[in-house]
């Protein structure tokens, strides 16, 4: 049985020693393939493979076509919008992920944006402090709950508003310090800096939209480390054209990275690749948890965290 590992961005490599040595003790063959720059590329590498694991690579329904032998794909981390999960429940493919395994990593490079553009990207003029500001949360999964617990440390006062809060959720605001409010239009109206933590669905495609983003105080900061879709660009582009002081950091280079760059100067700024989950520790944990998910599931069928 072979296990293989796509990932166009490469883990570290002590993440993929550790994989490989948990797919092998399992009796399994570890195949992997990395930096790769065509679609091509991982359908010759699946040919023959019965488990995959991956990161933001796309998997859609050619590729699935294309692993006769396919039974799971786990996404090593939260979101799962890049595999087509009809053509895989078709296919009977189990899809997971690992929820929860890279959250710090991300929640720490929420409060390292803000940190960055409240002191105005280190231009030498003078910047503002996080200390009793504002920030507002969009939804109160994994990531927001660290990011809520990181900025009550910089003595912000920390708020959501998440459409889907369960009883747990609500408990665990109380933990955090957490306000939460009561519509996304008052979260938006009562924050200074927003910040998006909603998963990539059809309800949340493009639901920060020009309503919204019109709420948020004339020089708001918005920070995105969740997908660019999530964000209608051009109602963005409006309101930053509308508004001088309007800011917006993002890990998910839009699709008018170039027009943003160019028109707003350093009221913008975009990380080159997508670098949330991108650190040693959050690979390790989302790498080794990817390959005992896998072997649990050829072991006992286990299908904890099954997403289709
Ligand atoms: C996630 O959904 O887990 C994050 O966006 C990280 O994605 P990455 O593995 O592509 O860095």
């Amino acid at each position: 049985m072979k296990v293989l590992l796509a990932t166009e961005k490469p883990f570290a490599p002590q993440a993929v020693k550790e994989i490989k040595g948990i797919i092998e003790t399992a009796g399994y063959t570890f195949a992997v393939i990395e930096k790769y720059t065509h679609k091509s590329e991982l359908i010759k590498a699946l040919e023959d493979v019965e488990a995959l694991i991956i990161r933001s690579d796309k998997i859609d329904k050619e590729v699935i076509d294309h692993a006769p032998q396919l039974k799971v794909i786990v996404r090593a981390g939260a979101g799962y919008d890049n595999v087509d999960l009809n053509a895989a429940t078709q296919r009977d493919i189990c899809v997971m992920n690992t929820p929860g395994q890279n959250a710090n990593a991300v929640a720490e490079l929420v409060l390292g944006l803000i940190i960055f553009m409240q002191r105005n990207q280190f231009d030498g003029t003078s910047g503002h402090e996080l200390k009793r500001k504002r920030l507002g949360l969009y939804a109160f999964g994994n990531v927001a709950k660290m990011v809520a617990k990181i900025a009550r440390g910089f003595e912000m006062s920390v708020q959501t508003y998440s459409p889907s809060l369960t009883h747990d959720d609500l408990r665990k605001e109380g933990e955090y310090g957490v306000l939460s409010v009561y519509s996304v239009e008052e979260l938006f109206e009562t924050s200074d800096i927003l910040s998006l933590h909603m998963p990539l669905l059809k309800e949340t495609r493009e639901c920060v939209n020009y309503a919204l983003l019109s709420r948020l105080p004339e020089e708001a900061l918005l920070v995105n480390t969740a997908r660019k879709e999530v964000i209608k660009e051009a109602d963005l582009i409006r309101i930053m054209d509308e508004r001088p002081g309007f800011r917006f950091i993002t890990d998910i280079q839009p699709d008018n990275h170039a027009l943003f760059k160019e028109k707003f100067g350093n009221r913008y700024f975009s990380t080159p690749k997508k670098s949330g989950a991108q650190t040693f520790e959050a690979n390790i944990n989302a790498g080794l948890a990817a390959a005992k998910q896998i072997v649990d599931f050829f072991h006992t069928g286990t299908t904890r965290f099954r997403v289709n």
